[in-house]
């Protein structure tokens, strides 16, 4: 059960509150100065508080209701406190926003107002407290999971399935998009294998040219072909004991894959122009951006090679698919940057957010990568903006396009989501204001925000 925290010094107030927030899905508490209210603030730790101003022992001063509002929230920082104010107090409730309160209410209390931003506080609280703690578990994680950032139910599968078959030394075939995260999984997988000491060697089967491949993958002797003047070891020998990545093995030329497969049979291999078989104890790990069942069908990949690799098969999501995951890989690519590059970023703007978070990323967590490290560099100022991620007008996906597959009601939904963060966005967060330029009454923006699950 939440609590909700009520200060006032007027019985008549706390006796309408009492009564008029009694079936609220809160327990009430309620302190008549700020030393009483502190002691309660620390006790329950509410997530809300409503606190008016002017306390005693100064009641025509807002000191007492300033000071409270500091000191409770350096005791719970997480806490919305929302501030209640005389009639001609505007100037007040502006500081007390600028000092952290979370929103401000003028008397006379209208309850059916009030009750919607306490509630809307409250469900702001949980989805905070929810998401802090799922980034410290994430930010945990990643600790033993070599980097990877993940928490979305795929990635954490993923995860799980890579700590289960790191050590064995079953081949793994890691499918995604390109930019998915391939190459650090396969990393990940060397690096909590028995074989950590030894190499890992890649070899990218799409990057070199076919003539060369073999003697690449395998050697030669000296004297097998004109230029061979020394014998070389291949990369699948260098990588005895250790691991060996085959990176886009879907592009590797089908003669190739005959051979490959023979290996894969026998664990030997023969040098070019060499007669010596070579025993070679290597653990295979492949990675393909293409879908290989298709590759299968049209005759361009071997079935037999496919079933070798593929005992285990690891698919990364692409990152449009992996929700919650977005934001937190932003924050926690823009805190590398920023320490690389040396300029502090501390977060997005409300718009910039919610473009990450609808954006299609057809490059993945490559392109989120490089594009926040752009934005980091570009940046004015400590929290990102759309146009800093390169999401500013003009090159986006605006315009009747972006709703070709829509209905109107999801367009309708889209626009009025857009508007209301354009208008927190240019008024700073500040719901009054943003509601009246949207011509809009404050409950009505709290129900939109709530509907659009905008954090404010
Ligand atoms: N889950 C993740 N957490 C943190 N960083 C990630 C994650 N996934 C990918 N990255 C980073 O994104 C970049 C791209 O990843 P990677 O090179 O592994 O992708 P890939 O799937 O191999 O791409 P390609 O198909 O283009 O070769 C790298 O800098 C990598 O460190
Ligand atoms: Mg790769």
């Amino acid at each position: 059960m939440e609590h909700l925290l009520i200060v006032d010094d007027n019985e008549d107030v706390l006796t309408q509150l009492k009564w008029g927030l009694a079936s609220e899905a809160y327990t009430l508490h309620f302190a008549k100065d700020i030393d009483e209210a502190l002691a309660t603030f620390r006790k329950v730790q509410p997530g809300v508080v409503t606190l008016d101003l002017g306390l005693p022992p100064h009641t025509d001063s807002s000191e007492e209701g300033f000071r409270g509002l500091v000191e409770m929230l350096k005791a719970g920082p997480s806490a919305k406190i929302i501030v209640i104010t005389g009639n001609d107090e505007r100037e007040n409730a502006l500081k007390a926003i600028k000092m952290g309160a979370y929103d401000f209410f003028r008397k006379p209390i209208d309850l059916d107002e009030l009750r919607v931003i306490i509630r809307r506080a409250f469900h702001l609280h949980a989805i905070e407290s929810e998401g802090r703690s799922q980034r410290d578990v994430a930010a945990a994680r990643t600790h033993d999971s070599h980097g990877i950032v993940g928490a979305c139910p795929a990635m954490r599968s993923i995860l799980a399935l890579i700590d289960k078959v790191a050590a064995s030394d079953v081949p793994i075939l890691i499918s995604g998009e390109s930019g998915t995260g391939k190459e650090l999984v396969a990393k990940a997988l060397h690096d909590k294998s028995l074989r950590r000491k030894e190499r890992m060697v890649s070899i990218n089967c799409g990057a070199i040219p076919e003539n060369l491949i073999e003697s690449e993958l395998f050697g030669h002797e000296k004297g097998a072909f004109t230029g061979a003047v020394a014998t070389v070891q291949g990369k699948v020998e260098y990588a005895d004991k250790g691991t060996l990545f085959l990176d886009e093995i879907g592009e590797l030329p089908v003669n190739l894959q005959v051979k490959l497969l023979r290996f894969l049979q026998e664990m030997v291999i023969q040098r070019v122009g060499g007669r010596k078989d070579i025993a070679v104890n290597v653990r295979i790990i492949a990675a393909t951006n293409i879908d290989i069942s298709q590759a299968i069908a049209k005759s361009e990949f071997r079935e037999d090679l496919y079933y070798r690799i593929s005992v285990v098969n690891l698919h990364l999501p692409p990152l449009r698919e992996r929700g919650e995951d977005i934001r937190m890989l932003a924050e926690h690519f823009i805190r590398r940057i920023g320490r690389d590059v040396g300029k502090e970023v501390t977060g997005f703007t409300p718009e910039a957010l919610a473009h990450l978070e609808s954006y299609p990323w057809p490059g993945n967590i490559r392109e989120l990568e490089n594009r926040l490290r752009r934005a980091v560099i570009l940046a004015g100022s400590s929290r990102l903006t759309a146009e800093d991620l390169g999401f500013g007008e003009g090159n986006n996906m605006d315009g009747a396009l972006r709703f070709a597959d829509k209905t109107l009601k999801e367009a309708r939904a889209m626009v009025e989501k857009k508007m209301v963060l354009a208008a927190l966005a240019r008024f700073e967060g500040n719901i009054v204001k943003a509601s009246e330029a949207l011509g809009i009454s404050r409950p009505t923006m709290y129900d939109l925000l709530k509907k659009h699950e905008i954090e404010n």
